[in-house]
């Protein structure tokens, strides 16, 4: 591998513990920035465990003090400006890209917000089905401190996850909210005491390892999709894409029934069925 290659490959760091993939962006002396090296190699991680039998969730972290201090001001914006217009494209569609894969991905997916996290973050942020912060981390959409929109969707993250008062103070003020506040306005799921945060989405990431992973798929895509359709619409949308999650798993729901049913080994209103009895398909 040359040296460039290697370098580009060490912005992000991915160990697989207990089916639980721990991605982590990995440029802590650079505030984890996404540059456009890193932009390229977290689409490689995501490629790499996407499809993978010992990946069931994963976890997406930062190195160090920060989630993610947004967009690199230096590698992202400056040197491929001079690029001309090709540039900047260029740099977008690797960092969009990564995070519509990301929003879209086939296991669910979990952010683990440490630190900083400003503007371009938000990106993957939302990508993220759900997000536990540290209390003590920062979120900030510091684009108007430095003369920008909160633009590459930060704004569209910014009205869809927060009321819309919020939504512009926050993007006109560039102030920044700690994790407690960010979970007050609905940025993130919870926030813990940064020694717990770990342990918390552990704890959830096992968790979603005992359901369905069909079923699971299914459903964080209906709550995305959904969120843009007529009521009707996604009356409609649900019954075929519960059709659809059939075609994948058609013993699932079964098994589910069979042991709340007949076997009353589980109750659906307390928890998960028993996976490991049900038949491959
Ligand atoms: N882009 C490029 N370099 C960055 C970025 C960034 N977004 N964030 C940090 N760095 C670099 C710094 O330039 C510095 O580099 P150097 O060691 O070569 O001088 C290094 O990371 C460490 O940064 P410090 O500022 O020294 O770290 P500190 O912990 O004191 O502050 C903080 C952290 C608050 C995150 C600060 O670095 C900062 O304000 N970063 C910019 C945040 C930001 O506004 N991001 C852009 C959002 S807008 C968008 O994403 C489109």
């Amino acid at each position: 591998m040359s040296t460039t290659a290697s370098n580009e490959a060490q912005t992000v760091a991915c160990t697989v513990e207990n089916r639980i993939a721990w991605v982590s962006f990995n440029r802590p002396e650079k505030r984890n920035a996404m540059s456009p090296a890193l932009n390229r190699q977290m689409m490689r991680v995501l490629d790499d465990i996407e499809f993978r039998d010992d990946v069931g969730v994963v976890v997406l972290t930062g190195e160090g003090t920060a989630w993610t201090a947004g967009m690199d001001l230096k590698e992202y914006f400056r040197e491929t400006e001079v690029l001309g217009m090709a540039g900047t494209r260029k740099a977008q569609r690797e960092s969009y890209g990564w995070w519509r894969r990301l929003r879209w991905f086939q296991k669910p997916t979990v952010a683990m917000i440490n630190g900083w996290c400003f503007g371009g973050g938000y990106g993957p942020l939302f990508s993220c089905d759900l997000a536990f912060a540290s209390e003590d981390a920062k979120f900030g959409l510091s684009e108007i401190n430095w003369g920008i929109l909160p633009g590459g969707g930060a704004s569209k993250v910014a009205v869809e996850l927060l009321n819309f008062r919020r939504a512009m103070y926050h993007a006109m003020l560039g102030e920044n909210i700690d994790g407690k506040t960010a979970a007050d306005w609905g940025l993130v799921n919870e926030a813990v005491p940064a020694d717990q945060l770990k342990a918390r989405v552990t704890a959830v990431a096992e968790s979603l390892l005992k359901k369905n992973p069909v079923a699971l798929k299914a459903t964080k895509d209906a709550i995305r999709r959904v969120r843009e359709m007529t009521y009707d619409n996604a009356e409609d949308f649900l019954v075929r894409a519960q059709e659809a999650a059939n075609s994948y798993d058609n013993e699932g729901r079964k098994e589910g029934l069979r042991q709340f049913i007949d076997e009353k080994t589980y109750k659906p209103g307390l928890g998960e069925y028993d996976l490991s009895k049900q038949k491959k398909a």
